[in-house]
C-alpha cells in the first residue's frame, strides 16, 4: 500500500461547547479521488478546514508525505501543495474573475515595473481564458467582478483556482451543490483529469449517485469522527446511508468492522 500523502490523526476541535471533531482520522493517497461524505454538521467541513489551515484543530496530528505539519494558515498549507475550494466560497467579490484566479499568486510585469510590483494584467487575464477553457467555463468577460456572477458561475471559478495551483491535494467542499447539470458533469470530469495527474482530490458532497461515479474510495463521519471507509467499487448507496446514519453500526462498535482496518 503506497504512503498516505495526507494523514489526519484524532483531530480534535470545539466551538465552544459543540464539538465540531471528536479524535477524527482522515486517509488520502495520492492519485485517487477521496469522497468525504456525512450527515448535516457530521464534521466535514471543519475537517477540510482543519486540513487546509483555515481552522487549528485543538488536538491532533497532521501528517504530509509521514511527517507531522502545522498548518497555521491556509499559506502554509499551499505551501505543502494544498489548495481548496470552501463551501462558502472564499472570493474576492470586487475582483474580476482573473485576478480571483490569481489572488495571493498575482503575475508582476517584467523588468523594472516587475520589481516597481506593476501587474500584468494582460498575463493574468491570459492564464484566466485558458483555466477557464480547460474546465469549460463559459464566461462573458473574465475582467467582470465576481460579485456580478451568478453562483454557479462564482463556484467554477474557485474550482479553476484551485485546479490551476494544487500540486498534491484539492479538498473540494461541495463543489458542484450550486451547478446545473452540464456544468456539474464538466467538474466531474476535471476532478478525474486532475487525479490522473497524479494529485490527490477529497470531494465533499451529500449527492451518492455522483459519489459513487467520482469517487475511488469513501470515507464516512459521523458526529465528528470516521465511522467508515468503502472502496467505491463494489459499494451501494445504502452502505454509504447506512454507516452514515449509523444504521450499519452493530454491537461492535461504531460501523463494526469497517473502522480503522477497513477496506481501503
Ligand atoms: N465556526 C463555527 N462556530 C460554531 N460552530 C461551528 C462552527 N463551524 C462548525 N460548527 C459546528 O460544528 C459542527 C460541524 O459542522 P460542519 O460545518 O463541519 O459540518 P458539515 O459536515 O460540513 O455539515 P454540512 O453537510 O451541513 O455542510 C456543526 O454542529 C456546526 O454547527
Ligand atoms: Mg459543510
Amino acid at each position: 500500500m503506497a504512503e498516505p500523502l495526507l494523514e489526519a490523526r484524532r483531530l480534535t476541535k470545539r466551538f465552544g461547547h459543540v464539538t465540531a471533531l471528536g479524535e477524527a482520522d482522515f486517509t488520502a493517497y495520492p492519485g485517487e479521488v477521496v469522497a468525504l461524505i456525512g450527515d448535516n454538521g457530521a464534521g466535514k467541513s471543519s475537517l477540510v478546514k482543519a486540513l487546509s489551515g483555515a481552522v487549528t484543530p485543538d488536538s491532533g496530528e497532521i501528517l504530509v508525505e509521514g511527517r507531522p505539519v502545522r498548518l497555521e494558515s491556509p499559506l502554509d498549507a499551499r505551501r505543502h501543495g494544498i489548495e481548496t475550494v470552501y463551501q462558502d466560497l472564499a472570493l474576492a467579490p470586487d475582483l474580476d474573475a482573473a485576478a480571483n484566479l490569481h489572488l495571493g499568486r498575482e503575475i508582476y510585469r517584467g523588468g523594472l515595473l516587475g520589481r516597481l510590483k506593476v501587474l500584468d494584467s494582460a498575463a493574468m487575464r491570459r492564464s484566466a481564458v485558458k483555466a477557464f477553457a480547460e474546465l469549460g467555463v463559459d464566461l462573458k468577460d473574465v475582467g467582470a467582478p465576481v460579485a456580478t456572477l451568478s453562483g454557479g458561475q462564482r463556484q467554477s471559478v474557485a474550482v479553476a483556482r484551485a485546479v490551476a495551483f494544487a500540486h498534491r491535494i484539492i479538498f473540494m467542499d461541495e463543489p458542484t451543490a450550486a451547478l446545473g447539470v452540464v456544468q456539474r458533469g464538466r467538474v466531474l470530469d476535471t476532478v478525474r483529469r486532475v487525479r490522473d495527474r497524479g494529485i490527490c482530490v477529497v470531494i465533499v458532497s451529500h449527492n451518492m449517485p455522483e459519489v459513487l461515479s467520482v469517487a475511488d474510495r469513501i470515507e464516512v463521519l459521523r458526529l465528528g469522527r470516521r465511522v467508515a471507509r468503502f472502496p467505491a467499487a463494489g459499494t451501494s448507496v445504502e452502505d454509504l446511508v447506512g454507516a452514515m446514519t449509523g444504521a450499519l453500526d452493530t454491537a461492535g462498535g461504531p460501523a463494526a468492522g469497517r473502522g480503522e482496518d477497513g477496506p481501503r
